[in-house]
């Protein structure tokens, strides 16, 4: 109970975190959240399992499944060599889609508030409807999984990065495009939530500080994981 209320001390409204950077919180509702986890579990049936991708030599602590490509520090392939040497799955249509419909709700918001600044066309650099994101990066966090602050610098194409949260609640560090350090802003990302990063965010530094065990709706369980967070982060990597 104690934690609950904790989360209800967080705002949970639409936020503009920093300019091109939108939160959507309970974007996706309890159906949608898990029909996508039942798409995990087919997901991790391969042909490449979720596995934890080496940064300089170690692995990271969460277990990565791409869809469309394969992403490894730096390269984006069809195939991974570095896993099973077995080719990835496509990305989805329906995640493309879906992608599509987070960018018009993240739209709506930067709009509403262009009285403040450019409006979203400008912001993004495009219209929603000529997103055309051609890889998710799958991450499973266990409840002692994190990320460290980085920037997402691997693709060729500047369009905004969509993500979806399911499962435990993260609480998610959302910097500046100079350093890992201040300004951020801490964030909880919840199940549902989707929270978008173009424009001038496109590359801020990002991270995932912990998982909140256990935090998950009922219909946002991984139970057959062992609990735990899924985040899927859709890219447009400019590669063919
Ligand atoms: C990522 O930065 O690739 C993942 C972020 C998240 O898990 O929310
Ligand atoms: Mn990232």
């Amino acid at each position: 109970m104690e934690s609950l209320f904790a989360d209800e001390a967080f705002d949970r409204r639409p936020e503009i975190v920093a300019p091109g950077a939108v939160w959507l919180p309970g974007f996706l509702g309890p159906e949608a959240q898990s029909w996508i986890i039942a798409r995990y579990a087919e997901w991790q049936a391969g042909p490449v399992p979720p596995h934890a991708t080496a940064i300089a030599g170690h692995p990271m602590s969460v277990q990565t499944i791409g869809l469309g490509w394969h992403w490894r520090p730096g390269r984006y392939d069809r195939r991974a060599d570095d896993v099973n040497r077995e080719f990835v799955l496509p990305f989805p249509d329906w995640m493309k889609r879906l992608g599509r419909q987070v960018l018009q709700g993240a739209t709506e918001v930067v709009d509403d508030s262009a009285g403040f600044g450019p409006d979203a066309a400008g912001v993004w650099g495009f219209d929603p409807e000529d997103y055309h994101p051609d890889v998710a990066l799958v991450n499973y966090y266990d409840a002692h999984a994190k990320m460290g602050m980085h920037q997402d610098k691997d693709e060729f194409d500047p369009a905004p990065v969509v993500s979806l949260s399911l499962g435990d609640t993260c609480l998610f560090r959302f910097g500046n495009s100079e350093t890992r350090n201040r300004p951020f802003t801490d964030l909880r990302l919840a199940s549902g939530d989707a929270f978008v990063f173009g424009g001038p965010a496109r590359f801020a530094f990002h991270g995932v500080q912990s998982i909140r065990a256990a935090t998950a709706p009922d219909h946002g369980r991984l139970d057959h994981l062992g609990g735990g967070r899924i985040n899927i982060t859709m890219r447009t990597t400019g590669r063919d």
